[in-house]
């Protein structure tokens, strides 16, 4: 099957491509490359043996979409692209809006335009707020605390108003709990620029040496060693969700919002641990104060996507901490950095 994937070239976006092409579909990727690159294209094609075509575009420019969807004869799209930082969300909820709302209504136009009714989209359980109970499963109120969280909840009050207007539509919002880790090539995976916004990069980029050390926000959490606990999951299982999604939209028409995640929620200092002996080293931390609008537990439900998608999530802690640091020695003997 043909698959468009927005924000194809970024994080979740190009592992995805790589794994969908193992199951021998042909993905096209459109990125305005506004937090990626376009060299994970040479990556994916030393990983895929494929040159996978490529649209330089924003998801905003309805007609190139449009254009795209026909002549690349694409059955699906999965709805990767958007901006995600939540702190910059805050300081600049139009252009958040913007991307992520007006993006999503470009392109369900230029789907629409095109008969194309397949979708899968980037959710996130952000869109939980502050969990009532534990584990977080998709009936659990939704409530988001900012610009960010509050597109992707608005985004999926208008997919599923989209699909009850007309039964032809097929869309499944994924809600990713924590993404971490890289391909096990080693050549792709997270690197984002600047100061780490989240855990796992910045203490990859501690245990490189490029930042003296990680600041542990808070150590007063009601959690068993005081430090917040989150559900992450492998970027290839994540993945390979995508692909489940999809298989499951070939048999199924309407709306559903699925958790991929683990079940099993690590704290912050585990997370630390865990990467030590990874990287044969010890990764220097301090205890710093809270981050304002954390929570302090956040884990899945993943029953629905096992009973619905058949899928699991297989990769361990070790894994994720490994994968990591081998990308990150990658990018330094690259000097890519
Ligand atoms: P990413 O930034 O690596 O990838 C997003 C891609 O979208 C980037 O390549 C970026 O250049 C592109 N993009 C942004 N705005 C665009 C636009 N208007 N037009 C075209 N391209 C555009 O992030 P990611 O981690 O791969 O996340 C992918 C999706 O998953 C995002 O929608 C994000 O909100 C969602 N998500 C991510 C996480 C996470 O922790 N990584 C968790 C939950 C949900
Ligand atoms: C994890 C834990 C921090 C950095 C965010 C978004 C969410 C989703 C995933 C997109 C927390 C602690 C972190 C650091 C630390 N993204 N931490 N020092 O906050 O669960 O989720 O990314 O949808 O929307 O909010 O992930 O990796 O930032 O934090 O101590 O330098 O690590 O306090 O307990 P989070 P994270």
């Amino acid at each position: 099957m043909n698959i468009l994937l927005t924000g194809g070239t970024g994080y979740i976006g190009s592992h995805t491509a790589a794994i969908l092409l193992e199951l021998g579909h042909q993905v096209i990727l459109l990125d305005n490359l506004s937090n990626s690159n376009s060299n994970v294209l040479a990556k994916l094609k030393t990983i895929t043996g494929y040159q996978i075509p490529f649209v330089h575009s924003d998801v905003r420019d309805t007609q190139t979409l449009q254009d795209v969807l026909k002549s690349h004869d694409i059955k699906a799209v999965i709805h990767f692209a958007g901006l995600k930082a939540v702190g910059e969300s805050t300081e600049q909820p139009i252009t958040y809006y913007s991307n992520n709302i007006q993006g999503t209504i470009s392109l369900l136009q230029a789907m629409q335009a095109t008969s194309i009714k397949t979708l899968v989209f980037s959710s996130s359980a952000t869109v939980y707020g502050e969990p009532h109970y534990l584990p977080l499963d998709e009936k659990h109120p939704t409530h988001a605390t900012n610009p960010y969280g509050r597109s992707k909840l608005h985004i999926e009050e208008i997919l599923s108003d989209v699909a009850q207007s007309d039964p032809e539509w097929r869309i499944i919002s994924l809600r990713y709990f924590n993404p971490v880790g890289a391909h096990p090539s080693g050549l792709i995976g997270e690197n984002p620029q600047g100061i780490p916004n989240n855990l796992m990069p910045y203490i990859a980029q501690v245990a490189s040496r490029q930042r003296s050390q990680l600041n542990v926000f808070g150590n007063d959490y009601p959690t068993p060693d005081g430090t917040g606990i989150r559900d992450y999951i492998h970027i290839m299982d994540l993945a390979s969700g995508h692909a489940a999604a999809l298989d499951y939209l070939k048999m199924q028409s309407g709306y559903i919002a699925i958790n991929l995640g683990t079940g099993q929620g690590y704290s912050v200092l585990e997370m630390v641990k865990a990467y030590e002996h990874a990287c044969g080293h010890e990764i220097p931390y301090s205890i710093a104060p809270r981050r304002s609008g954390d929570i302090a537990i956040c884990y899945a439900n993943p029953a629905l996507a096992y009973d619905l998608l058949n899928w699991q999530a297989s990769y361990t802690l070790d894994a994720m901490c490994a994968s990591t640091w081998k990308f990150q020695q990658m990018l330094h003997q690259n000097n890519t950095i």
